[in-house]
């Protein structure tokens, strides 16, 4: 097996927010990888950093009223905590915000301009006057230019479907200000990525990319590559294009450049050639884990860039899919929002290492986080079988046999299909099919239990004249767990840890063919608890962005309002309204059966649904509701209700809430709303 010199990197995550479940699995995959390459004897590096840069921060940070600069430092610190805790083994964790990347920035931009592969064109974008900014479509609402519908998206309705620019618009306003933006002329810098057409095609088809990238990169060449628009007016919080004073570069240009950045910032501290690397004939490989959202980027732009500016390409890009959790994207009203240091707070993070490795494989398929299967999957493969490996043997050896492994191996043809299995597990793990690698190892571990069983080292203990025979078949047992513990290694890095000092011995590729024989071992401890499912719902208790009362509001006896706003103003944990009122405060609530005429979701807002509510006498209402977790709007569509009628108004968002409907339940899912009896008509007051 010949060195080879690899470089890893993973997606850089944006340092506007927290670390979670769906991030991690790519983390978690890369980490993995680069373990086992390493593990193997190559001279590899991983690397990663924070995205620091984009007009999202710059406004998150005005919103917190501090400095850019310091909100990024702040959430680097929290990141490389929730990835240190889930033993995510960067060799260096860097910020695009850097020195580094500022010089490869500016090097890359200057050798693309001097090769003519930088276009400039003046155009014209929606401006906010009020806060003097270019708006990102993202930025602008409005109201929908095919059907009308109120408050959508610049760039897409929620109601019929369309995408149009975010100049079409009706009724535009900013989203940072509440303004009617204006149209305004700016010159923009373009990267000339049709140049790049013939290389890209020919280098798509090189083996760097999964088959089902390939093809999807097939369509886009189909439809014709487009310029690529590289710069932003200020004010924007990136580094500022050499030569072009108030313009910056778009934060996609300097994001995959910080893979260079924090690679070229390891090599100068560790006295790496970081040319050697990256030059276009360097023999070294590289190698890019991204998710399948990024692919545009990561497979047209960032090799254009690359080669356009004289460096190496990647020799592949491993997309895959999006984390799932229970069948459904992840949602805060559903608990299913699991930040990385919840989960920190609650479980054990190598239940979700492995749990993901056991269903990783090389495509880009989703992958569902089903919390029981997760729950019933590590109980019975990491402590059901292989623990329970050890958990069995251990305690022989050091009560009956001073701590001592036997001098023979009991079942040598055992040991050696165990053994001999390495080259295919080590084959799976090469090709990211981690799945077909797990399965494998627990495959052996039955075999390791089964031959346990037949043995019953219990029984043999307790007759005087079968000790040798006690003492062989542990140290086999434990020669076996060995064995399949070393395989874990990549996928289980801290109790493998706890395994070597348990066996006394490294676990590596080079001496796991030798079985410890007159070995001396540790004292067996507890490598693994069982995952308590009381820990895994706490885990979702924590995570789920409960429906509050607002407390301006009054809530009748045992009913709870259906929130109405995103964010509520009520102090955490708040108590439903106990204190007695009068019958004269209860009269001052106008409630009313109200029938929901229409229901829909509501873009942007993961737990609304927007109600329109007949009310009797020709009027209607329209609420946004908290219960979006637990009905489909189409669902509620002919229902009758009860609604609290003479709420104040409220402005969101989303547009007006003329009221409130009453629903009962803790919240999230378990939220049912108030239906009258049948004869109750729309507009009745409920006295
Ligand atoms: N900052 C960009 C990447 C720049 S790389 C030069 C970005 N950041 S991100 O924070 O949104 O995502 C970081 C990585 O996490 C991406 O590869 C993204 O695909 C991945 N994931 C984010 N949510 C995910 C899931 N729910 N499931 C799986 N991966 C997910 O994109
Ligand atoms: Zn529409």
């Amino acid at each position: 097996m010949s060195q080879r010199k690899i470089l890893i990197t993973s997606a850089l995550p944006y340092a506007n927010g927290p670390i979670h479940l769906g991030h991690l699995l790519e983390y978690i995959q890369t980490d993995i990888w680069s373990r086992f390459q390493k593990a193997r004897g190559h001279e590899c590096y991983y690397v990663c950093a924070d995205d620091a840069h984009g007009t999202p921060i710059m406004l998150k940070a005005q919103q917190q009223g501090i400095a850019p600069e310091q909100m990024i430092a702040q959430t680097k610190i929290e990141h490389e905590a929730d990835f240190a805790g889930f033993a995510i083994g960067f060799d260096n964790y860097y910020s695009t915000h850097s020195e580094e990347n500022r010089e490869f920035a500016s090097l890359i931009y200057q050798r693309l301009d001097q090769a003519g592969y930088i276009k400039r064109k003046t155009i014209s974008q929606l401006y906010d006057p009020q806060k003097n900014m270019f708006l990102p479509d993202r930025f602008v609402k409005g109201d929908c230019p095919k059907c009308g519908a109120l408050d959508q998206n610049g760039d897409s309705c929620d109601v019929c479907g369309a995408t149009y620019s975010p100049t079409d618009v009706k009724n535009p306003r900013s989203v940072v200000s509440g303004a009617t933006p204006v149209l305004k002329d700016s010159e923009h810098y373009f990267f000339d990525l049709p140049a790049f057409s013939q290389m890209l095609q020919e280098w798509t088809r090189s083996g760097a990319l999964q088959e089902e990238m390939a093809n999807k990169l097939q369509e886009w060449f189909t439809d014709g590559l487009q310029m690529w628009d590289i710069s932003r007016d200020a004010p924007y919080f990136g580094f500022e294009i050499p030569g072009a004073p108030g313009k910056f570069f778009y934060v996609w240009l300097d994001a995959p450049i910080g893979y260079l950045a924090s690679f070229k910032n390891y090599c100068d501290t560790n006295n790496i050639d970081f040319d050697s690397f990256w030059r276009p004939d360097s023999a070294a490989e590289v190698y890019h884990f991204i998710g399948k959202d990024i692919i545009y980027f990561h497979s047209l732009f960032w090799p254009a860039m690359l080669d356009g500016a004289g460096f190496r390409k990647p020799n592949a890009v491993y997309a895959h899919g999006f984390v799932t959790v229970n069948g459904a994207k992840m949602s805060k009203s559903r608990g299913t929002f699991i930040k990385a240091r919840t989960y920190l707070d609650n479980l054990n993070p190598e239940y979700l290492r492995y749990y993901f490795a056991s269903k990783l494989t090389s495509g880009i398929t989703d992958l569902d986080l089903n919390l029981d299967d997760f729950t019933q999957k590590v109980n019975a493969d990491l402590v059901g079988k292989v623990v329970n490996i050890a958990s069995r043997c251990a305690g022989f050896i050091s009560k009956r046999f001073d701590g001592k492994l036997s001098a023979t191996v009991a079942e040598p043809a055992l040991l050696q299909e165990f053994v001999s299995a390495g080259d295919s597990i080590a084959d799976s793990f090469e090709k990211r099919e981690f799945a077909r690698a797990i399965r494998d190892i627990m495959a052996l571990a039955d075999k390791a239990n089964q031959y346990i069983d037949n043995k019953a080292p219990w029984v043999l203990v307790k007759d005087d004249a079968r000790q040798q025979e006690a003492h062989d078949v542990c140290s086999m047992g434990l020669n076996l767990f060995r064995v399949l513990m070393h395989y874990l290694k990549p996928v289980l890095p801290v109790m493998a840890g706890d395994v070597e000092a348990f066996l006394n011995t490294e676990l590596s590729w080079q001496n796991y063919q030798t079985p410890l024989l007159n070995h001396v071992i540790n004292p067996f401890k507890a490598l693994m608890q069982r995952v308590d499912p009381v820990k895994v719902a706490a885990m979702v208790e924590a995570s789920t962005d409960n429906l509050q009362a607002t407390p301006q509001t009054p809530a009748p006896a045992g009913a709870k309002q259906a929130k109405t706003t995103e964010k509520s103003a009520a102090p955490a944990g708040r108590e439903p309204v106990s204190d007695t009122i009068s019958i004269e405060d209860f009269a001052k609530i106008d409630l009313r059966v109200a029938r929901i005429v229409s229901a829909s979701a509501v873009e942007g807002a993961d737990k609304l649904v927007q109600l329109q509510l007949d009310i009797g006498e020709g009027e209607t209402r329209q609420v946004f509701a908290g219960i979006k977790a637990a009905y489909a709007p189409e669902d509620l569509i002919g229902r009758s209700t009860v609604m609290v009628a003479n709420l104040a108004p409220r402005k969101m968002r989303f547009g007006l809430s003329e009221g409130m409907v009453l629903a009962a339940g803790p919240g999230g899912g378990d939220l049912f709303i108030l239906s009258p009896d049948d004869g109750a008509l729309p507009g009745m007051r409920v006295k």
